[in-house]
């Protein structure tokens, strides 16, 4: 068994100072606003420690990475990432949300862009680290919490095209507000019809950079039809409704049945397998269903499907609204939030902000803050 990981601790030598701190995390948004330090691991294809390939765990100040041109993630996108979130509870305890599934996941990610596996325990321990070091950081604004974006690349300068040797993994913390701008009770999202996220055999079951990458020329189209969101269907068809950019979807029925896409091209999001429990425990029959984008038109034109949000770590739980695309057009019930929605949304971010029981054993405190 190998001892619990001891990161080299390098404070910040100039970390910014209390007052402009409140300022930058008074409304910060999503994504733009970033603490002092960062977490490093380092891999190198041979080194044989207590981590196996994995060495020098570090906490130092958040800096620009020098990186030789030859750097092969430039190049052939070996890259994979994680989203979580941090909560302060009541009683200050710092919470994560069911933060094992993270490093489960990004283990099967790093399988899939063949990257070596980053043990959970030092996943785990670098994720506390980070938290103990910029609790600071954390938005008092409602709904704010710090967002944890811990990723890995190919570092190795390199450029034939196989697995790198050596891998650079790096967390970095946002403290974050709403992840849409517009701030609306629902979003609008645009089906794209041209554009597939991920076909099946590819990566679209990994959280890697290059899905992003490929969902960006939709997005933009998203944007330019006065959309929030692009909803992408299967790569086949054209005809399956995989997931939005960032989010999983669910559908909700007029006999009180709920369906979500089946996993396979899509993320298998842990906002989704969340509130499937919840669901479950709301006495709602949900099931992992295809579902075609003609059918759910028809189903919201008819009032057979009466509601459908988004879900994911950084949007939580958002309703939709309206649906646009080339050959749609149409309002989900109201256009505005449904009911089982809000309640599954409360009842989840109750769990996650300590102010709701947790039957399942989801939320894991940080120890030492
Ligand atoms: N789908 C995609 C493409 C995502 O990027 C995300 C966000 O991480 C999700 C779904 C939701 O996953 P999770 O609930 O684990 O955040
Ligand atoms: C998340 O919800 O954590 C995501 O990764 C979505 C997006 C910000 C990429």
């Amino acid at each position: 068994m190998t001892s619990a990981p001891e990161f080299i601790v390098e404070p910040h030598p100039h970390p910014v100072d209390a007052v402009t701190r409140a300022a930058m995390i008074e409304n910060p948004g999503f994504g733009s606003v970033f603490t002092d330090h960062m977490v490093t691991i380092r891999y190198t294809e041979g080194h044989d420690g207590p981590w196996g390939g994995w060495h020098s765990p570090t906490i130092g100040p958040r800096k620009a990475i020098p990186l030789d041109p030859a750097t092969a993630v430039l190049h052939y996108a070996q890259e994979i990432f994680e989203g979580m979130k941090a909560y302060r509870h009541a009683d200050g305890q710092i919470a994560l949300f069911r933060p094992e599934q993270n490093a489960l996941r990004f283990n099967r990610s790093a399988a899939r862009l063949a990257m070596p596996a980053l043990p959970e325990e030092l996943f785990l321990a670098s994720i506390d680290e980070i938290v103990r070091t910029d609790k600071d950081w954390m938005p008092s604004v409602e709904g704010g919490s710090l967002y944890l974006r811990p990723f890995m690349f190919a570092s190795e300068a390199f450029l034939g095209v196989r697995p790198a040797k050596e891998y650079l993994y790096i967390v970095i913390v946002s403290p974050a507000g709403a992840y849409f701008k517009s701030g609306a009770p629902a979003v609008k999202i645009w089906v794209s019809e041209d554009y597939s996220r991920a076909g099946p055999g590819g990566t679209g079951a990994a959280k890697c950079g290059g899905n992003y990458a490929a969902s960006l020329l939709p997005q933009s189209e998203a944007i330019a039809q006065g959309c929030d969101q692009v909803v992408f269907l299967d790569a086949k068809e054209h005809r399956w409704i995989d997931e939005l950019g960032g989010m999983n979807l669910f559908f909700l029925f007029d006999d009180g049945r709920m369906i979500t896409p089946p996993l396979g091209t899509i993320l298998p999001g842990i906002t989704r397998d969340s509130i499937m429990q919840l669901a479950r425990d709301e006495g709602i029959s949900v099931s992992e269903e295809a579902y075609a984008i003609d059918q759910w038109e028809a189903d919201a034109k008819s009032g057979k499907l009466v509601e459908a949000f988004a879900c994911g770590t950084a949007a939580v739980v958002t309703p939709v609204g309206e649906v646009r695309g080339k050959h749609h057009n149409f309002t989900i019930g109201a256009g505005g939030p449904g009911q089982l929605t809000v309640k599954l949304r409360e009842k989840l971010t109750g769990i996650q902000r300590g102010t709701l029981p947790d039957p399942y054993g989801w939320v894991r405190t940080v120890a030492g803050v």
